[in-house]
């Protein structure tokens, strides 16, 4: 009897262990690198069969969309968030067939094992000064290194460098820690011009929106990518990727689907 009890105990406190255990960082780096490769044949879609999906912020089916379309890769990198487990991954295809700029936010449960909610950013011909070529050109000279563990910055300070340069566009008065230097990469745009003043701090629109931001945060690299709604609650689809070091923004990133 007693035994049957504790045996009971044991077995529910094993189901109800809370999903708050942080994912492995080596298990993420799996988890970005199976992704990849799979994308490559197109067999992600079967891997993450039961994953909830959006394509450019729409349900869709996981069978027919991007994910099931063998691409060539030319360009890929990727955040690993331990704390949410969670991954978000650029792709670069220049491709002449069909180029892409890919941007995919990744959820898994709690070991990080298995995808369960994927919102994938796709853009090609057409969208927002779309060049593959241009992105994978600017995008493969910048430098993401791994920042030595004693100058990573936390994740606030990460995050509130990204959410002072997206609040700009709504704000004027927000003070960002602009870093010099610094480069945008928006589409296969550059504002960057190789000078050691270059600033990000260039062309800033003024009265829109970015809202419904979902972060995805990287301290080894001192990164965050912000999937959001540019222009208000219905605005476009949109991703803003930040490289941030000592606190300053470094790069920005951008994918924005019209
Ligand atoms: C795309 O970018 C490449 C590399 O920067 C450039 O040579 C090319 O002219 C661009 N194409 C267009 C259509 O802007
Ligand atoms: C604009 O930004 C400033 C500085 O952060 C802040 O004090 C102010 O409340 C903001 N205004 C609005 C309307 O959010």
């Amino acid at each position: 009897m007693l035994n049957s009890a504790l045996l009971l105990c044991a077995a529910t406190l094993v189901r109800f262990t809370p999903a708050f255990a942080a994912c492995d960082y080596a298990t993420l780096q799996q988890a970005t690198s199976n992704f990849i490769s799979s994308q490559a044949t197109g067999a992600y879609a079967t891997v993450a069969a039961s994953a909830a999906y959006t394509e450019n912020f729409k349900t869709a089916a996981i069978g027919s969309g991007i994910l099931s379309k063998p691409l060539k890769i030319d360009h890929s990198r990727s955040l690993h968030d331990t704390t949410q487990c969670a991954t978000f991954t650029e792709l670069i295809v220049t491709d002449r067939s069909h180029p892409y700029v890919i941007g995919t936010q990744i959820h898994y449960n709690a070991d990080g094992t298995q995808a369960t909610k994927i919102d994938s950013i796709v853009t090609d011909a057409g969208d927002w000064l779309f060049n593959a070529t241009g992105t994978l050109y600017w995008a493969s000279r910048e430098d993401w290194f791994v920042i030595p563990v004693e100058q990573r910055n936390t994740r606030a300070v990460i995050q509130a460098a990204a959410d002072a340069y997206l609040d700009l566009f709504n704000n004027k008065s927000v003070v960002v820690p602009w870093g010099t230097p610094c480069a945008r990469l928006e589409g296969g745009s550059y504002t960057g011009k190789g000078a050691a003043t270059d600033s990000c701090n260039v062309g800033v629109p003024s009265g829109v929106q970015l809202v419904n931001r979902r972060y995805v945060i990287d301290e080894t690299v001192g990164s965050v990518d912000v999937f959001l709604n540019f222009g208000g609650a219905t605005g476009i689809p949109d991703s803003h990727e930040f490289r941030v070091e000592n606190g300053k923004l470094r790069f920005v990133h951008t994918m924005t689907v019209m």
